[in-house]
């Protein structure tokens, strides 16, 4: 039997994008099942959505007819995912303080299903504490949650909180469902009768900064902005892989088909690591800070000595420990930030760490946060040169190079 959603559609500007979201999931041969909320019915209509879904769309709790003909607590059971797109800050505080106030919570509240909610708001909205303290609640309890996007918003702002794009949702949505049926299609249109290349492979791989807590209100960071981790990640998935991805603090949307787990510390990423093996492939893009603070439980005052005594201690290594481990991938590939002498500098961080490749990067021009990469492979076969690339051209290529070394 085909797969069945039902896809809760909250009220924001970014309503209108469920309605290309139902096409791309009908085109996947999945059944769409719709519920509106109120302010959801300002921005689409039932009409519309009814057109795309072919089904009765849902929008009362207490409607007389519909709970004759199916009841509410059965909506919520008989699909195999529930997907809330957009999902307002508004719904989100309403999940994860358990209301249940209208047909959508109700809903929401009822179901045995997993969750998916795709966030869009305005970006102090999504940045607001309340809203990040639900966002930590209804992950604990299970709720997949998508990072919004970046860029410019309807309200004139600038930052994260933008729908995901309707593409990313339905790669989300097919990661979820037990048998990905649109990944099977995709995968014979790229790779014709054979398997994609990676399929049955593991891979781990870490990306963007760590933040290290000094006190309460401050912590130690670094400019990584985890672009390039997150697309090897979509490009080593694209292939067929299980990937798992451990991501520092980055607002960056988990691209389809990608199992993430978010951290914020040096120590937490190494545990994560540890937790996702075995992997038959290790790719530590992350930039892990050097250094943790002893935090304080208070905040520090300036006129206490400041900051002067901050004593720092070094930060566990998570490359050259998983290189040594007894769970050791059968390949482990470490990353360079070098902004001087790029080959000699890796050729040094590669036996040091015990790794099989390192990917360097020179880092001298604007690489940290910008789109473009260039790169040498380092091995103990020699050195390949890369010319200057788009870093998801970086990573396809980076991808197509590691199912080359692990179907040899
Ligand atoms: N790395 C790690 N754990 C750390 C530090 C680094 O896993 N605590 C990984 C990074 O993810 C990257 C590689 O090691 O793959 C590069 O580390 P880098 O910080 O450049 O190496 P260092 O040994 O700290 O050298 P440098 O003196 O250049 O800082």
């Amino acid at each position: 039997m085909g797969k069945r959603i039902l896809l809760i559609i909250s009220g924001g500007i970014a309503a209108y994008k469920a309605l290309e979201l139902v096409r791309l999931l009908r085109k996947d041969g999945i059944t769409v099942r719709a519920v509106l909320t109120d302010a959801a019915q300002q921005f689409v209509t039932p009409l519309s959505l009814g057109t795309l879904t072919e089904d009765n769309v849902y929008t009362d709790l207490f409607d007389l007819k519909d709970e004759r003909e199916i009841g509410h607590i059965q909506l919520s059971r008989q699909a195999d995912l529930v997907v809330v797109a957009p999902a307002t800050a508004n719904i989100l505080a309403k999940m994860a303080g358990g209301i249940a106030d209208d047909l959508a919570t109700t809903l929401l509240l009822a179901t045995d299903k997993p969750v998916l909610a795709a966030p869009a708001m305005n970006v102090r909205m999504w940045l607001h504490p309340a809203t990040q303290r639900n966002i930590a609640q209804l992950r604990a309890n299970g709720v997949t949650i998508m990072e919004p996007d970046d860029g410019d918003m309807a309200c004139g702002e600038y930052g994260p909180g933008r729908l995901p794009e309707p593409q990313a949702i339905l790669g989300s949505i097919r990661a979820m469902l037990a048998a990905p049926l649109g990944e099977a299609q995709t995968a014979t249109a790229r790779f014709g009768q054979n398997p994609p290349p990676l399929r049955g492979k593991h891979v781990l791989i870490t990306a963007g900064p760590t933040h290290e807590p000094i006190d309460p209100v401050r912590y130690i960071a670094n400019r990584s902005s985890g672009k390039q981790g997150f697309a090897i990640a979509g490009a080593i998935a694209a292939l067929g892989a299980e990937v798992t991805l451990v991501a520092g603090p980055v607002t960056l949307a988990t691209p389809p088909g990608v199992r993430r787990v978010n951290v914020e510390t040096a120590r937490e990423m190494a545990e994560a690591v540890e937790a996702a093996l075995p992997a038959d492939a290790a790719v530590m893009v992350a930039a892990v800070a050097d250094w943790r603070a002893e935090a304080t439980g208070q905040k520090i005052k300036k006129d206490k000595g400041g900051l002067d005594a901050l004593p720092l201690v070094e930060n566990p290594d998570i490359l050259a420990g998983l290189a040594k481990s007894p769970k050791r991938p059968g390949l482990v590939v470490g990353f360079a930030a070098e902004t001087e002498k790029v080959v000699e500098h890796a050729q040094a961080k590669l036996a040091r760490k015990g790794c099989d490749w390192i990917v360097a990067n020179d880092v001298s021009g604007d690489v940290m946060g910008g789109a473009r990469n260039r790169i040498h492979i380092v091995s103990a076969a020699g050195v390949e040169d890369w010319p200057d690339m788009e870093k998801d051209a970086v990573a396809r290529r980076l991808a197509q190079r590691i199912a080359d070394e692990l179907t040899d």
